[in-house]
């Protein structure tokens, strides 16, 4: 069978760079904002196609080691290509954060931007390797996204995923089911509630400090929001429907977020927190 376009896109998860434009880029400079003193060693955990190593890179010339931890084979091959003028000072791991192995480096500042949901429901795996890899004085920086959940844990990228399998014949109130056969999380529900995380973070880290903004995604057309479904989510949700029906999938995805754009002026809204974490007292390694 030959692959739409959109198919081809969303298996390599490629697109990343225009993509993210729409919302995660917006994480970047706020929470490398939170980067003070001299960093030598910085890590990022799910490192993406690397663009928050490189303004790291750039914004502090003092970084000798900028490390990169990520799952995708094609987005650590970006991240190698947009990264390898910094020579030695960069480091691309290939690693499955739902258990990382233990790395020979201790930083001054962790990131993960816009991750922490994927790793649900096993997150204190990653928090504790965190917890061991912070330099005594080192930051983590972490956001994470928490749009409202219906009944259901359904919420965000759901509601629109709901919309659009509606458009193709499911009736919305058999979604939450044909996701759960199919094993696909909610993604409102990897998401977590801020303080339901922040009990989790509490066992692990000191917050210091958070900050909360809201996330507006506004989109010029059906196939932006397409191309952004499929960069972002890749076949996580297409994979509940046949083959056959994935091309339409991610168009309907497109027109579905169209259309909320031209009746309410903006495709969705929910809010981040970029929250300033230290290794607890006595409990780093
Ligand atoms: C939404 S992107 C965020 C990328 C980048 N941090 C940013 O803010 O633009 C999520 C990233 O996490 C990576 N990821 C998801 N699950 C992962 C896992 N279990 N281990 C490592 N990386 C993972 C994905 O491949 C993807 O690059």
């Amino acid at each position: 069978m030959t692959l739409s376009d959109t198919e081809a896109q969303a298996r390599t998860l490629g697109g990343y760079d225009d993509a993210s434009r729409l919302r995660q880029v917006h994480d970047r400079d706020w929470v490398l904002d939170r980067v003070t003193g001299e960093p030598g060693v910085l890590i990022d955990l799910g490192s993406g196609i690397g663009q928050l190593l490189e303004t790291a890179l750039h914004r502090h010339p003092t970084l000798r080691l900028a490390v990169g931890l990520e799952r995708s084979e094609h987005r650590l091959a970006e991240a190698g290509e947009r990264l390898r003028r910094h020579g030695g000072r960069v480091v691309l791991h290939r690693a499955d954060l739902t258990g990382p192995a233990p790395l020979p480096y201790r930083a001054d500042v962790i990131t993960m931007t816009s991750v922490l949901h994927w790793l649900y429901p096993v997150e204190h795996r990653v928090l504790a390797w965190v917890r061991e890899h912070l330099a005594p004085d080192g930051t983590f920086l972490l956001t994470t996204y928490h749009p409202a959940r219906d009944r259901h844990g359904l919420g965000g990228e759901d509601d629109i995923v709901r919309a659009a399998l509606g458009v193709l014949g499911i009736p919305p109130e058999s979604v939450p089911g044909l996701l759960e056969d199919r094993d696909v999380l909610p993604i409102a529900t990897r998401t977590r509630p801020a303080d339901e995380l922040q009990a989790l973070l509490g066992e692990f880290f000191t917050v210091e400090e958070s900050w909360e903004r809201e996330a507006v995604v506004t989109v010029q057309d059906a196939a932006q929001y397409e191309h952004f479904h499929a960069a972002t989510f890749g076949d996580y949700y297409a994979s509940v429907l046949e083959p056959g029906l994935r091309a339409e999938f991610f168009r309907t995805v497109g027109r579905v977020a169209s259309e909320r754009q031209r009746r309410e002026g903006r495709v969705s809204s929910m809010p981040v927190r970029l929250w300033k974490l230290t290794a607890r007292p006595g409990s780093t390694a």
